[in-house]
């Protein structure tokens, strides 16, 4: 759906990739999301929603050369308490 231009992403990822040893779980991945957006995040097992997600709540590290941006600052997102400090919390199942 087109935004309109002055409406900026409440979060962007960009570049995300993520390697566990000789699997790569994650690839260039990107995700933006707008103010007052609900996603949800889809995919078979194994294909790194969860890595995605532990990754913008701090509990992994994504490869170099990953952007993380909210409310359009880039921001480094170290560890959980970062996250939190960004308004981020993972609910588990
Ligand atoms: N801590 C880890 N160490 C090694 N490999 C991992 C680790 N976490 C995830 N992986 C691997 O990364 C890939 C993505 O896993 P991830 O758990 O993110 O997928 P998922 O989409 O959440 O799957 P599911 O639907 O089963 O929850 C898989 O190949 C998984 O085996
Ligand atoms: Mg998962």
């Amino acid at each position: 759906m087109a935004k309109s231009p002055e409406l900026r992403p409440l979060l962007e990822m960009r570049h995300v990739s993520k390697t566990f040893g000789a699997n790569k779980a994650l690839r260039d991945v990107q995700l933006t999301i707008y103010p007052g957006e609900v996603h949800a995040l889809m995919g078979e097992n194994g294909a790194g929603k969860s890595t995605l997600m532990k990754i913008l709540a701090g509990a992994y590290q994504s490869d170099p050369g990953a952007e993380i941006r909210i409310d359009g600052k880039p921001v480094v997102i170290g560890d959980p308490l970062a996250a939190k400090a960004h308004g981020i919390s993972i609910i588990y199942q």
